[in-house]
């Protein structure tokens, strides 16, 4: 699609995505998530030379866009480059920050992009989101500005502020560059969405991974999480879970402790945790550090519970960082955590989109108590009574995979 990037370009909204997960698997190791933001700190975090730029720029934000009589403000952070821009005229591409604390210009394939087309990059903070908190106390009562449709906007007046920086810096007033918006995953999907509900303000949108189409169950995660392990793998994974529910059944809280999870009173949150874990090393393209050893204590007798513990505790916990308290719906309910996404992502989840990773009916990976009751459960006790997503109004609002911002490519 680089070839239809050009200043002036016509109206194009090009959503690459649609088959969602396969995408998603094959990323590799964009530091994009829709469903466990990655903390900065991980193996995905650390590469140097990860960014072009790390230098925080401000601008006042409106809280809630679309109350006449609420003014209030907020601070949004975001980033700015401007070595490789073709000064005045030269595109702008603007990178969508998602559901994760957004810490800096990548050097990504998109910096090789505005390499080679002269563009500005930038990019802004999703609201709530790392330093763009418009509140300290996250309680439900003020998260409910954060959603979509008010992020939306937020790019909407950033895209005209940002504009006119830029026309100030170069002594002009009322000219346009051509903007172009990216994205992937959550943020794909609101690349996607820019573009239909901004189509003024865009030449084109790129929505990697856009997940456009919010699903209530989607079971289809674990069925793609069975397919690309295999059957050798996919197999020891269904008898790890068969040997893990079992001792809960039986009332053996001590297998939690193998996995240094015993804070995890909610079987639930503990059985997400361990279908969260095995799914990670096929999101992020790391198959073999989980099904290798895996298969092999298949081939030898030993332990599968103990080697899948292993993955966990070394892999997913001690190389990717993810937090075991992270799955704790008490610590999901804290208001002032101290890392914030996974509270902000839920909330999301919890209210438009849903994306429930719920247990297909027949021969699912995960534990079949990973189902639809555990995560509205989730909602009700981390947010309170009457926060549950109402994916056919997201779907209806925004046309899900009949998207009309056309014309697509
Ligand atoms: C913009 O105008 C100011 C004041 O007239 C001048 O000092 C500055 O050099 C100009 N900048 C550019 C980029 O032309
Ligand atoms: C989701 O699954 C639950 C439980 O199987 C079912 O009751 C519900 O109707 C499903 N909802 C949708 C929208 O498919
Ligand atoms: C399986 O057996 C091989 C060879 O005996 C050994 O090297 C390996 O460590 C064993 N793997 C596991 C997971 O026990
Ligand atoms: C359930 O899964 C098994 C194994 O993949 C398959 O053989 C069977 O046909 C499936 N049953 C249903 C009702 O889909």
């Amino acid at each position: 699609m680089g070839a239809g990037i050009t200043a002036g370009a016509t109206a194009r909204l090009v959503v690459v995505p649609l088959l969602l997960l396969p995408l998603l698997l094959a990323r590799g190791a964009e530091a994009v998530s829709l469903w466990r933001p990655p903390p900065e700190a991980g193996l995905l975090g650390s590469a140097p030379g990860r960014f072009l730029t790390q230098e925080e720029h401000w601008m006042s934000q409106t809280l809630d866009h679309f109350s006449p009589t609420d003014h209030r403000q907020f601070k949004q952070r975001y980033y700015e480059f401007l070595d490789y821009h073709r000064a005045p005229n030269g595109p702008v591409f603007l990178n969508i920050c998602g559901e994760a604390s957004c810490s800096g210009i990548s050097n990504n394939y998109l910096a090789v992009m505005a390499k080679k087309f002269g563009a500005a990059l930038v990019s802004p903070e999703h609201r709530y989101y790392g330093k763009s908190s418009p509140f300290e106390d996250l309680t439900t009562e003020n998260l409910r500005f954060l959603s979509s449709k008010q992020a939306l906007s937020d790019l909407a007046v950033f895209r005209q502020y940002y504009q006119e920086t830029l026309n100030a810096k170069y002594n002009r007033s009322g000219a346009d560059n051509s903007w172009f918006v990216f994205g992937g995953s959550y943020s794909g999907a609101l690349s996607a969405w820019f573009r239909l509900k901004f189509p003024h303000l865009t030449c084109g949108s790129l929505a990697s991974s856009g997940v456009v189409l919010a699903v209530y169950n989607f079971t289809d995660f674990d069925k793609q999480i069975g397919e690309s392990a295999g059957p050798e793998c996919k197999g020891a994974l269904q008898e790890v879970t068969r040997l893990v529910d079992g001792q809960l059944q039986s009332g053996h809280n001590s297998v939690k402790e193998l996995f240094g999870a015993k804070m995890l009173e909610n079987d639930g949150d503990f059985l997400y945790l361990l279908a969260d874990a095995a799914a990670i090393a096929f999101q992020y393209g790391n198959p073999d550090v989980l099904c290798s050893p895996l298969v092999e204590a298949k081939k030898n007798g030993t332990d599968l519970v103990e080697a899948f513990a292993h993955y966990v505790n070394d892999y997913y916990v001690g190389t990717f960082r993810a937090p075991v308290a992270s799955y704790d719906q008490n610590y999901l309910k804290n208001t002032t955590p101290a890392e914030s996404s996974y509270r902000l992502w839920w909330y999301q989840v919890c209210s438009e989109v849903a994306y429930f990773q719920v247990a297909p009916k027949n021969d699912s990976v995960r534990s079949a108590k990973i189902d639809t009751r555990y995560h509205l459960d989730l909602c009700k006790n981390v947010f309170g009574e009457g926060v549950y997503p109402d994916v056919s109004m997201t779907n209806l609002y925004y046309g899900g995979t009949r998207i009309a911002g056309g014309p697509f490519e």
